[in-house]
């Protein structure tokens, strides 16, 4: 399980999956390794980093409270055998370990996940009221924290603090949106908790949109969400990180369609496109760029792409023209919003498709696509790969350069060289 922990909690024998700072101020060239000893502590600390990720399911985990106190303790004990003995004191006798939680199998740990949806964690503002059971996962265990039986509840962060993931049930996607929507009148001055709060609406519309592509209201939601994330990043100036998911254990196709439209919309702004219409098209066509998979059986779709076969694959590669079907339908859209829809598999050196366009064919929104796509996708993992930094993602768009654009590239790098990954 991959944990955001403190640097001051990192020890030998844990597994680093990163670090939480711009790629840049890294002190290592992978960022993924084993710690083998404090001076690669050290190392992180003098890089000026707070926080890092640790995979605890291949290094060891962060102590619980309960062993803290015992090395705290034993630390004490080491010490107070140094000084000169006291009076003995009589000992009292351990409390009984609490018994090992039966653990669910997998298929049950599965089905129950599956039957969720992950939210963001920070979107529940603690001392708020909700009216919607949260559960959250621990390990393979999920549990209900807080459970809605008509009347409001109101939350406290204690009560998540060993959860690393919340989760809401479908059903109840409409009333967490309405929450998330109060948060935001609520919060008012912070811009971390208002951009977060802005992702979590658009992840929720995306949801909705692809549940049913053909509703009217989701389309006016994904215009909405659109001009949302459109205002943020010109508000931030390119500041962009609780815009995206970056705790990208599980790949959903929602962050992933809002996730192209942040950065894509922020390559732009960062190559100096200003028209208000331009970002629209590129912020909605990315939103709904991979909207035509809704047409591929899910059967195929589950596969890896790696281990389709060349049919499947030829129908896989439909999703885009499908797409591009779905688009036509909607009302007020422009043709600029088609571009980066059309060629987000499309390569300059003319190898790619549905139509094998040159870079001179392409149009640069659907040159960002493009590039800012493959990078998404290198960067999540999903069950059998596991996800690049930012760092190695970058090298190897760099060594790309025949596909992929390197001046989009230049720009996307000053990106995320603002935005903590
Ligand atoms: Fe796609
Ligand atoms: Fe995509």
């Amino acid at each position: 399980m991959k944990k955001r922990i403190s640097v001051s909690d990192l020890r030998p024998g844990m597994f680093l999956d990163g670090l939480d700072a711009t790629w840049y101020k890294s002190p290592f060239v992978k960022t993924r390794f084993e710690i083998t000893g404090n001076d690669q502590i050290k190392k992180i600390k003098d890089a000026d980093i707070a926080f890092v990720f640790i995979d605890t399911d291949r290094g060891l985990d962060v102590l619980s409270t309960e062993e803290t106190l015992i090395s705290k303790t034993t630390a004490l004990d080491n010490d107070v055998s140094q000084s000169p003995p006291g009076p003995v004191k009589e000992s009292e006798p351990a409390a009984p370990k609490p018994a090992p939680r039966p653990q669910p199998t997998l298929e049950e740990y599965i089905k129950k996940k599956e039957s969720l949806f992950q939210i963001d964690r920070s979107s529940i503002i603690s001392g708020s009221f909700v009216d919607f059971t949260l559960y959250g996962k621990s390990h393979m265990n999920i549990d209900s924290l807080v459970e809605y039986k008509g009347k409001d509840i109101q939350v406290n962060e204690t009560a998540f603090v060993n959860y690393c993931e919340l989760m809401i049930k479908p059903e109840d996607i409409p009333r967490y949106k309405a929450y998330i929507k109060d948060a935001a009148k609520a919060v008012g001055g912070s811009q971390e908790t208002k951009h977060m709060l802005v992702k979590e609406n658009a992840r929720m519309c995306i949801k909705e949109l692809f549940d049913n592509p053909h509703s009217d209201e989701n389309v006016q939601q994904s215009k909405e969400v659109t001009e949302g994330i459109i205002n943020a990043i010109l508000e931030s100036k390119g500041l962009i990180t609780n815009l995206l998911t970056i705790n990208k254990k599980d790949f959903y196709t929602y962050s992933h369609s809002v996730n192209l439209s942040v950065l894509s919309v922020a390559t732009a702004v960062s190559s100096g496109v200003t028209s208000d219409s331009e970002l629209f098209a590129i912020g909605m066509g990315c939103l709904l760029h991979d909207i035509g998979k809704t047409t591929i059986p899910p059967e195929i779709m589950a596969k890896p792409v790696g281990k389709l076969t060349r049919f499947e694959m030829d129908i896989f590669k439909e999703h885009v023209a499908e797409g591009y079907n779905i688009l036509k339908l909607y009302k007020g859209i422009s043709e600029a919003t088609s571009h980066p829809l059309l060629e987000h598999h499309e390569k300059i050196s003319g190898t790619g498709y549905p139509n094998g366009l040159s870079g001179a064919k392409m149009h640069t929104s659907g040159k960002i696509a493009a590039l800012v796509d493959l990078y998404d996708i290198l960067t999540t993992s999903r069950p059998g790969y596991k996800g690049m930094s930012a760092f190695e993602a970058l090298s190897h768009l760099r060594s790309l350069s025949v596909d992929y654009d390197p001046d989009v590239l230049k720009e996307f790098i000053k990106i995320l060289g603002k935005t903590t990954l």
